[in-house]
């Protein structure tokens, strides 16, 4: 999405939450923090003379999603996600699909297992305490808090043979994963198809109804048709 900003020369900020030390550098200028909830993202929205927002947010940023919605409504400005397609079970596949992580700590209930919890930094705490062993890919080498865990620092995409030689090489019995969709991180469930491995599947978050797009040439004609007025992304 950047990328077709950039190349389009569309005038346009790219915006990061700040979560990890070394992000990803952008082809657009970037600012990086919150804005202050609502009220922040709708005079930001105002002052910058944004036009149009895209939420190209991870399908669990929930909050920010429904602060853009909210938003968006309050400065009169027009809204669209870049949202991925969600994950679909294939043949092969032993997904367990939990409504959230709560759902999905319960799901690991019963004899000590070899978790891989691929579901980032943020709710590792929700598992602690447990019997399991946790394998976890991040991003930093930050400190997280699980005591019975080992740690991977690695950036996707990942691919498949590489997913599976993790997987074997910690003896993974369970994946824990949220339902991202898209390439990026889809390498492990074919690993787990591969090797026969139960997946515990997060459902996606609820986000209030807003205009979807799953490509970004569609969000880039949505773009074009806007107003000839229009002055920012
Ligand atoms: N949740 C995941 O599984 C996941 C996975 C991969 C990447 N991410 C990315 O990590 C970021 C944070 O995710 P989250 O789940 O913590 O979000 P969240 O719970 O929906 O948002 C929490 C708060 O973080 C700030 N924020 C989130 N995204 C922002 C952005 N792009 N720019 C500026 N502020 C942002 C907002 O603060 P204010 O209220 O102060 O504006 C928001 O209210 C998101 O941009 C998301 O795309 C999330």
């Amino acid at each position: 999405m950047a990328r077709a900003l950039a190349e389009e020369g569309m005038e346009a900020v790219f915006s990061y939450a700040g979560r990890t030390a070394s992000p990803i550098t952008q082809p657009l200028p970037m600012r990086v923090g919150g804005f202050g909830g609502i009220e922040g993202l709708a005079q930001y929205i105002r002052e910058q003379g944004i036009t149009h927002v895209v939420d190209a947010t991870h399908p669990f940023a929930a909050q920010m999603s429904a602060h853009a919605v909210a938003a968006c409504s309050q400065a009169n400005v027009a809204l669209a996600a870049l949202e991925r397609q969600p994950w679909a079970p294939q043949t092969g596949d032993d997904w367990r699909i939990v409504p959230d992580l709560a759902a999905a700590v319960q799901a690991l209930a019963g004899e000590p297992a070899c978790v891989f919890l691929a579901i980032g930094r943020q709710n590792l705490g929700l598992f602690a305490g447990q019997k399991h062993h946790y394998l976890l890919r991040l991003v930093d080498p930050a400190p997280q808090p699980l005591a019975n865990a080992t740690v991977v620092v690695d950036r996707g995409p990942f691919t498949v043979g590489g997913d599976l030689a993790l997987l074997r090489r910690h003896a993974i019995t369970h994946i824990v994963a949220k339902n991202a969709g898209g390439s990026g991180a889809s390498a492990k469930l074919e690993a787990a198809r591969l090797l026969g491995l139960p997946v515990i599947l997060i459902d996606r978050p609820f986000i209030p109804d807003r205009l979807v797009f799953s490509e970004v040439d569609q969000v880039m004609r949505w773009l074009h048709a806007g107003s000839s007025a229009e002055r920012g992304v």
